[in-house]
């Protein structure tokens, strides 16, 4: 064949290839809402940055007639390119061809660019939508799956992994996002489960639609398997581009600091107003975190699932942090099962990645109850204890106001290597409030106290006496527990020193298999 033809032939093949399933079903695709596996790619890479791989794989089926129905690429689309410069390599399930289900060739593709990412140290981008495993291939499917989950392990905290789920994610194909480090969900176009509505129904007889059962304001609300709810594939192409201006290619690397023109000793007079006079009236603890960082730009994860504690990402004179905050807005700002597992997930993250940790602290304690003990508060609440007491990176913590019993503890306090531990004047720091106090060590004493208008006069001289002794930081600071009791307006200022003098921070871990969290 002449050379002008082989390249014909090529450009051809090409061209078939990128047509997927072929015209009309990318016009369904359309249709639902959704764009092509192609598009997803386009959308995320920097313009003409894509080098795809295996574009000529095809499956090796040869039952119920699949040796008669091939397609070029085979249902995924692979490759590598970059996101403002930075090297990713992306999988994209397209639906157009089997409905997006995984061969044992597709599986194959996918292993090969997560190995290339692990060789190469570069974060994994995989969008889903997909039928799940391909019910042709039987256990070379199912095969597939668990070498692309053995893939996810070995990659979990060497390379950041991202899962964007744009359509169906089913059955066992679940786990591979679950293993990765953020899955982002579009509204009313996503769904996961592990057994789908016909099965539930069968099994338990529960009505329930795909919608009810795993959508993304499921799991992003209720379940907190999914981090970022989004209103369309191209907000959510958005966030993954965001997310990951905030961390480092791989856990070798530091997150790239950005030149910053905030002004770093920037004052903020409304921080010396936000706490008010009563202790028990809430804030908005965002509105601390939007003061201080830079831009006050803020990418929160989570947003909506256990809100009565903040996680997210900014910056401080464009050095990535991760920011742990007690939300005083929701629920008092209390630690509970779903808040410690969220937090907790959220610190072992930054610390794989060397990301610092800010936290702000205004705690009123652990939410008490059969609910919490029932389902475990001891084991989860000490999730976020190990989280913190295992990090290695620099920890910069500020008590805002509440820092109470074990909670005080478990927020990244100077006794769980805390490295810059920091006081407003308005904290309190103590065992537990003053209420519950003054009953514990006064109980003889108010028994026999009959007329109820004095009792109450005792409760009060009681806890003014409590509140002078402990509702303060300087008993901390006295200890060195706080390193200083600093003024509200000066906190950026203060938090950005710490993490420059931090900068260079090394602190290790005993050498061990691996650790027992409290799973
Ligand atoms: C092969 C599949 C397929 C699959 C869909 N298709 N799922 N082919 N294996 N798993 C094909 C359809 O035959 C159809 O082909 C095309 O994809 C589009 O599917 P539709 O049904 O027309 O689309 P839609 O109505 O949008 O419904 C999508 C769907 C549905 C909800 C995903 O297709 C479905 O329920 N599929 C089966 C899902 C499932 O049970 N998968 C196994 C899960 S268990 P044509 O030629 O008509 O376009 C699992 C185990 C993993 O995955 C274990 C890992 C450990």
């Amino acid at each position: 064949m002449p050379i002008k033809d082989k390249i014909k032939e090529l450009m051809d093949m090409r061209a078939k290839a990128r047509l997927g399933g072929g015209i009309e079903r990318i016009e369904a695709q359309h249709q639902k809402g959704k764009y092509t596996a192609r598009e997803r790619i386009e959308m995320l890479l920097d313009e003409g940055s894509f080098e795809e791989f295996d574009m000529f794989v095809t499956h090796r089926s040869v039952d119920f007639g699949l040796e008669k129905q091939t397609y070029l690429s085979d249902g995924v689309i692979t490759g590598y390119g970059t996101v403002d410069g930075r090297l990713v390599y992306v999988f994209s399930q397209d639906f157009t061809v089997f409905g997006g289900s995984l061969s044992e060739m597709y599986a194959q593709k996918i292993c090969k660019v997560m190995d290339q990412a692990m060789k190469v140290g570069a974060p994994i981008i995989g969008f889903n939508d997909s039928g799940g495993a391909r019910i042709q291939e039987g256990v070379k499917s199912l095969g597939g799956y668990a070498d692309i989950f053995q893939r996810n392990i070995m990659a979990s905290g060497v390379v950041p992994q991202i899962s964007a789920i744009f359509g169906p994610c089913a059955g066992g194909a679940v786990y591979s996002p679950a293993l990765t480090d953020f899955t982002i969900m579009s509204k009313g176009t996503s769904y996961m489960f592990v057994t789908g509505p016909k099965v539930v129904k069968t099994v338990t007889g529960e009505v329930v639609t795909e919608e009810e059962l795993g959508g993304a304001s499921v799991h992003t609300i209720k379940s907190g398997v999914a981090h970022f709810m989004v209103e369309n594939e191209k907000e959510g192409i958005m966030i993954i581009r965001k997310l990951l201006t905030y961390l480092p290619q791989n856990n070798m690397e530091d997150p790239i600091v950005t030149i910053c023109d905030d002004p770093i000793n920037r004052l903020e007079d409304s921080l010396n107003e936000i706490i008010p006079e009563n202790p028990n009236k809430p804030y908005d603890v965002k509105d601390v975190i939007h003061a201080i960082v830079d831009f006050n730009e803020f990418l929160e994860v989570q947003r909506n699932y256990a809100p009565n504690i903040i996680t997210g990402y900014a910056k401080f004179n464009g050095q990535p942090v991760g920011i742990v905050a007690n939300q005083p807005n929701y629920l008092a700002g209390v630690l509970d099962i779903n808040a410690s597992r969220k937090a907790a997930r959220f610190v072992r993250f930054c610390d794989a990645f060397n990301i610092p940790i800010v936290t702000l602290v205004d705690v009123p304690g652990f939410l008490p109850g059969t609910a919490q003990e029932y389902g475990g508060i001891i084991l989860h609440g000490a999730k976020l204890l190990y989280a913190y007491g295992e990090a290695t990176v620099p920890k910069v913590t500020i008590i805002l106001r509440k820092a109470y019993g074990g909670a005080y503890d478990v927020m990244s306090s100077k006794h769980l290597r805390g490295d810059i531990n920091y006081a407003w004047p308005m904290a309190e720091i103590a065992v537990m409030g003053p209420k519950g106090a003054i009953e514990v060590l006064h109980a003889k004493e108010l028994r026999a106290i009959e007329d109820s208008e004095e009792r109450a006069k005792f409760v009060l001289e009681k806890e003014h006496e409590y509140k002078e002794k402990f509702a303060n930081p300087y008993v901390a600071a006295k200890f060195g527990y706080i390193d200083d009791v600093i003024e509200p307006r000066n906190s950026r200022f203060r938090i950005i020193r710490a993490l420059q003098m931090l900068s260079t921070k090394k602190d290790y871990n005993p050498p061990k298999k691996h650790s027992n969290l409290p799973l």
